[in-house]
């Protein structure tokens, strides 16, 4: 029993990929501007990627700002663009203090040189880092990544250096911009809506989804404790039968 009990405390997911949700509705509901719920946001990124280090947790994937979310209005996209600056500025040097190592996924050219340049500098100053890899999505979809590898595979098809006989899972993954990283264990959205919309939908075949009403700039430590326990107690088949 002991022992069970140790091997539960050790069962942390190696990856985690969390859906950011309800910004917007936190700052409507305290008649705020969309803008605070998502300056709010941050504080909420800031405890769960401690509380992920804390876990031992490896990978921790937040969607921060999807393919669609392109289509919202103008001043809102270019405020989360500065956000996302601010938040490099600031937080680099806990980064580096904490052992993390920062990466994006995501349509990264087609965001402000600003932003660009700031993602490089974050990526290269945490790149020697050896724990928690935290990654960010911006401007993606995974349509678009699938979307992406495909192109990426025929070009090399048409170069000769892949045949189409040599396509496999495990070749298209490598395709993926998520390539050498595990795929999720444990998918978390808040803010109570139960879908996906668009995030890593190749990677998440096998993964526990874990969906909660609270928003995200409430979203704390607790409650990702709360999502890891649950994790815990879910039994994972993979397609098999339980042994007996
Ligand atoms: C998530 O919060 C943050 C982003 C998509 C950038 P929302 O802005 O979607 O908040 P709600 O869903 O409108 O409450
Ligand atoms: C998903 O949230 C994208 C991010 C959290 C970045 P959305 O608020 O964009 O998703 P929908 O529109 O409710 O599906
Ligand atoms: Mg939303």
């Amino acid at each position: 029993m002991a022992e069970q009990h140790t091997q539960q405390e050790h069962n942390i997911p190696q990856h985690v990929a969390v859906i950011m949700d309800g910004n917007g509705r936190w700052a409507k509901r305290r008649s705020l501007q969309r803008m605070f719920g998502h300056r709010s946001g941050v504080e909420a990124v800031r405890a769960v990627v401690e509380a992920a280090a804390e876990q031992g947790v490896k990978f921790l994937t937040l969607y921060a700002f999807s393919t669609e979310n392109w289509a919202r209005p103008k001043i809102e996209v270019n405020a989360l663009m500065s956000l996302l600056v601010d938040a490099i500025d600031k937080e680099e040097p806990t980064l580096n203090r904490n052992n993390i190592k920062f990466t994006t996924i995501g349509n990264i050219l087609t965001l402000p040189q600003k932003v660009q340049d700031k993602l490089k500098g974050i990526i290269r100053s945490t790149e020697k880092n050896t724990g928690l890899t935290l990654v960010v999505a911006l401007s993606y979809s995974g349509r678009w990544d699938i979307t992406a590898a495909v192109r990426q595979m025929c070009r090399d098809t048409e170069a000769g250096k892949l045949r189409s006989a040599d396509v496999n899972e495990a070749l298209l993954a490598s395709y993926l911009s998520t390539s050498g990283m595990p795929d999720p264990d444990l998918f978390i959205r808040t803010g109570g809506d139960l879908r996906v919309s668009n995030f890593l939908i190749w990677q998440i075949a096998y993964s526990e989804l874990y969906f909660t009403p609270v928003l995200w700039p409430d979203f704390g430590k607790q409650h990702f404790a709360e999502a890891i326990k649950e994790f815990q107690k879910r039994e994972r088949r993979f397609g098999r039968v339980t042994e007996e």
